[in-house]
């Protein structure tokens, strides 16, 4: 058995800017984990298991060039979209090189969300289960792929599925730690795929023009903590309602976008110089630009119980914003380690939860035969 641990994400700066070709983020993989296994079997029967679509495995057969669940419930197949994809994907890859396909059993856990009390931290579940998928599915067909080459074709799953994702998160996921994500151009990725002539093998081994994702160094001193407002967002709505927003100002949004590009560049060169004084002003910029756009288009970014989480952390001369698209979910927090108790309690005592993740540093992957 083949067993691939995957950290789910959170966004540091950049967010709503990176999804122009082009822009920048920073982002962070966490230590709360989806699991996905696969197995080889005899044949090429292939299944799935997963939660979101039920208790029993599910199989997957082809349908034409598709790649289509045995189920009779549409909600069945909804929950499975990333499956099919990758699947679908990496069986074309396959053909390509010459490969014949394979049957196996999958089966995909996450500890992303705590379904047990349905309390959705916004982790980053379907960027860590197209991440899942690929690493699982690449490595039972031993295909030799370096992660550049991995998050291209992990990012052509989650593109087939949702076109209006950054990839941020994909990129958190595969590469762990803190990442700089810089975004390709999504809808001319997916116009080479649609083409008849291209082959996937040079889309997924030949780099594309501006999609880059590397690996910082952490803040040196400073702190990330993570504190939960308890509010479930939906980020795609967001996404939708603040373009929406500022569809009557495009040159506000520009300078939106260039002035989060300029932040998180600083926030990059902080970084790697070992500049904590330099990271928390990005960050803090990072934050107040998210705000103002926010303001600009009418769409609640920062909503009362994250402006509370950031308040109490600069009350201790810390700085924080929300992460991701905000409207709930979880906010960030950079602060001096000493002071970090009492940011909890005072987090606690504004009913945020401090979640007591931490940044995941290695890549778990075990081996054959675990
Ligand atoms: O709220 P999250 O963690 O799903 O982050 C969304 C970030 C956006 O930039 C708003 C969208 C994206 O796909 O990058
Ligand atoms: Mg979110």
């Amino acid at each position: 058995m083949i067993t691939c641990e995957v950290p789910g994400k959170l966004f540091i700066g950049g967010e709503y800017a990176v999804l122009e070709p082009g822009a920048l983020a920073v982002l962070v993989a966490v230590d709360r984990y989806l699991t996905v296994r696969i197995s080889p079997v005899a044949g090429t029967r292939r299944t799935v298991t997963t939660a979101p679509a039920g208790p029993e495995p599910v199989e997957l057969v082809r349908s034409g060039t598709n790649v289509v669940a045995v189920a009779d419930d549409p909600a069945v197949t909804g929950a499975l979209r990333h499956v099919l994809a990758a699947v679908e994907l990496v069986e074309r890859y396959a053909v390509e090189r010459g490969c014949a396909l394979l049957g196996f059993e999958l089966d995909i856990r996450s500890e992303l969300d705590d379904r047990g009390t349905g309390r959705k931290y916004g982790l980053g579940s379907s960027g860590a289960v197209t991440v899942g998928l690929i690493r699982a599915l690449t490595r039972l067909y031993r295909f030799e792929l370096d992660d550049d080459a991995l998050l291209r074709l992990a990012l052509l799953t989650a593109l087939t599925v949702d076109s209006r994702c950054s990839g941020g998160d994909v990129a958190a996921s595969l590469f762990g730690g803190w990442v700089a994500y810089r975004a390709p151009d999504r809808p001319r990725v997916l116009e080479r795929l649609a083409r008849p002539d291209t082959r996937l093998v040079d889309l997924v081994e030949r780099p594309w023009p501006l999609l880059s994702a590397t690996r910082l160094p952490p803040p040196r001193e400073l702190r990330l903590e993570i504190g939960w407002s308890g509010e479930p967002a939906v980020s795609s709505g967001l996404v939708a309602r603040l373009r929406a927003g500022v569809a009557g100002n495009p040159a506000a949004y520009d300078r939106f976008v260039a002035g989060s590009n300029a932040c998180v560049a600083a926030l990059v060169a902080g970084l790697e110089a070992g500049d904590d004084a330099s990271v928390a002003a990005a960050v803090a910029a990072a934050g107040a630009l998210l705000r103002s756009v926010s303001e600009l288009a009418g769409v609640i970014v920062e909503t009362p119980t994250l402006a509370a989480l950031r308040h109490a952390a600069e009350a201790l001369g810390a700085v924080a914003k929300t992460s991701g698209a905000g409207g709930g979910d979880c906010g960030i927090a950079l602060v001096d380690p000493a002071a970090a108790a009492q940011l909890h309690r005072r987090w606690r005592a504004a009913g945020i939860v401090p979640l007591g993740l931490h940044v995941h540093q290695e890549l778990s992957m075990k081996g054959d035969g675990q």
